[in-house]
C-alpha cells in the first residue's frame, strides 16, 4: 500500500479546472515535492490530500483510507501545514504545542518531552514562554511545523513551508523536515523553487495549469524533458529577427526571441527538419546556428512560461 494514491483527480471552481485529471502515488518514507508556478493548482491538490476539500471527482486514498469516507481515520495520522499558520496568537509557543497535543490525547509528560526536543531542534527553546504574537513570520512558521510534528504523523503535508522566509529560517525548516523524514515520516510539500525540490526531495511531481506534466525522480524527469524538448538558436542581423520570427510563428513553431536570436523549440526530427526547411526555403540570412543543452530548471521555466504566454 502506498501512503498516497491519487487516481484521475479533478477539482473545478465553477467551470475552471484547477486540478485536471491528476494521478500519482507516494510511497511510505518518500520525501515528495510538488513543484509548479503560481496558480498551477498545488494548493488545491494539497487541500484535497489534507482532507480539507471534498468537492472533487476521482479517487484519493491516504494511508489506504478514502478521503471522502474516512476523514477521521486519516486526520489522526497526518500532520498539516497549510498556507496560513494554525496557532493561537495569545498562547506561548509551549502552550500552543501542549494544547494541540491535548487534541491528540498525548500524555502531558510525553508532550513536554517532545516539545523540548522539537523546539531545541528549530532553535526556539529559549522562546518557549513567549506569546506567539511576538514572533516573526519565520519563528511562527517554525512553531507551526513543530506543532504539526507533535502527534508523530505518518505523513506530513506542507503547503509552501518556506515561502516568504529568510534564508536562515528556510534552512532550519528544511533541516527539521529532513530529520522527520529520516525518522520515517513521509513528507509531501509544495514549492515553486526548483532548487528546493532538487535539494530535498526523492521524488518530484511538476504541475502546470492543473495538470501533472511530469513525475518521478529528478533523473527520470530530466531524461523525459530532455527527450521531449530541444531547441535551436538562430542568430540574425538585429533588424531581421522580427521578420523571420513571423515565418516560424505562422508555421506554429514555438519560439522565443532574445535580442537578435530566435530560439526555436522542437521535440523530434520531423519538427527539426521543418525548421531547417523554412530556413533554406526562405533563404534566411543566418549569422550563426546553435543547438542548446540547458539546465533542468531553465527548461521547466521555459515549459511553464510558454504555456502561460499562450493563454494570454
Ligand atoms: N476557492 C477558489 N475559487 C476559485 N478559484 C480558485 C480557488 N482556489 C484556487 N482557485 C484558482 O485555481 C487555480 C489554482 O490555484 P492554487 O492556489 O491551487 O495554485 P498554486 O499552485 O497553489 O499557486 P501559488 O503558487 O500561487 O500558491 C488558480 O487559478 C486559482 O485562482
Ligand atoms: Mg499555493
Amino acid at each position: 500500500m502506498n501512503d498516497v494514491e491519487i487516481r484521475n483527480l479533478k477539482k473545478k471552481f465553477r467551470s475552471f479546472m484547477a486540478v485536471d485529471d491528476v494521478s500519482f502515488d507516494i510511497k511510505h518514507g518518500d520525501f515528495f515535492a510538488i513543484l509548479g508556478p503560481n496558480g498551477a493548482g498545488k494548493s488545491t491538490l494539497m487541500k484535497v490530500m489534507m482532507t480539507l476539500s471534498k468537492n472533487y471527482s476521482g479517487e484519493v486514498r491516504i494511508l489506504g483510507y478514502d478521503v471522502k469516507k474516512d476523514v477521521n481515520k486519516i486526520r489522526g495520522n497526518i500532520g498539516i501545514v497549510a498556507e496560513s499558520t494554525i496557532l493561537y496568537d495569545k498562547l506561548t509557543a509551549l502552550e500552543n504545542l501542549l494544547f494541540f497535543s491535548g487534541l491528540y490525547h498525548t500524555p502531558r509528560w510525553k508532550a513536554i518531552e517532545k516539545s523540548e526536543k522539537l523546539l531545541k531542534s528549530v532553535e526556539m527553546w529559549e522562546w518557549r514562554d513567549k506569546p506567539v504574537n511576538k514572533f516573526s513570520t519565520g519563528m511562527k512558521q517554525r512553531i507551526n511545523i513543530v506543532r504539526s510534528l507533535m502527534s508523530d504523523p505518518e505523513i506530513l503535508f506542507l503547503d509552501e513551508p518556506t515561502a516568504s522566509l529568510d534564508l536562515q529560517s528556510a534552512e532550519t525548516i528544511r533541516y527539521i523536515l529532513r530529520e522527520a523524514n529520516n525518522a520515517g515520516t513521509t513528507i509531501v510539500l509544495t514549492t515553486h523553487l526548483m532548487d528546493e525540490a532538487e535539494e530535498m526531495a526523492d521524488r518530484i511531481a511538476i504541475m502546470n495549469f492543473g495538470k501533472l506534466i511530469a513525475a518521478g525522480t529528478l533523473e527520470e524527469i530530466a531524461a523525459k524533458v530532455k527527450n521531449d524538448r530541444k531547441s535551436l538558436k538562430i542568430e540574425f542581423e538585429e533588424d531581421e529577427v522580427e521578420k523571420y520570427g513571423r515565418i516560424f510563428e505562422n508555421k506554429g513553431i514555438e519560439m522565443e526571441t532574445l535580442k537578435n536570436t530566435l530560439e526555436l523549440f522542437y521535440s523530434n526530427d520531423i519538427e527539426l527538419e521543418k525548421i531547417i526547411d523554412l530556413v533554406s526555403v526562405s533563404k534566411m540570412p543566418v549569422k550563426s546556428i546553435n543547438t542548446t543543452t540547458e539546465t533542468l530548471d531553465k527548461i521547466f521555466l521555459k515549459l511553464t512560461d510558454h504555456k502561460r504566454q499562450g493563454l494570454k
